[in-house]
């Protein structure tokens, strides 16, 4: 089951500027189960713990405050080969390298305000998901 399941958030800025429902909807459309979903705000603490891997990076402390800065929505997806199929939806990390048409083509601002979250792997896959949801609340 967890190899066919990923982690998103939709990051604070996406949501500020109200592309909620366009990211969803492309989400689904490249044929993604939406499993769980919330929108929720993240704490300093929730923050620190979830992006803990990059602690020692220069850019840290700004990753923590944007995350923090509003609300995001966090969604557990399931499709064949969710991870890397996500991974390829979202596109670069640097969304001046992202391919046409990929999320974080359309909707990024920046590297730090990259408007998506996707797992890297299967074994982080479900270390996020359980981060965000309860049990009862993955259907
Ligand atoms: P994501 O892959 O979702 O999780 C780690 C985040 O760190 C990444 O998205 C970026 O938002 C952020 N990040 C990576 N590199 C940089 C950077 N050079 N400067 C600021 N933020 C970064």
């Amino acid at each position: 089951m967890a190899t066919n399941r990923t982690l998103t958030m939709i990051k604070p800025d996406a949501v500020k500027a109200g592309h909620i429902g366009a990211i969803l909807n492309q989400i689904n459309e490249a044929g993604f189960r939406i499993v769980a979903l919330k929108l929720t705000q993240l704490t300093q603490a929730s923050a620190e713990q979830f992006y803990a891997v990059h602690h020692e990076r220069p850019f840290f402390g700004e990753l923590v405050e944007f995350m923090t800065s509003g609300p995001i929505v966090a969604a557990i997806l399931e499709k064949d080969n969710a991870v890397a199929d996500f991974r390829t939806l979202i596109g670069a990390t640097n969304p001046a390298e992202a391919a046409e048409g990929t999320i974080r083509a359309k909707y990024a601002k920046s590297i730090g305000e990259n408007a998506v979250h996707g797992s890297d792997s299967d074994e982080n896959a479900a270390i996020e998901g359980n981060f965000h949801f309860a049990g009862c609340e993955q259907y």
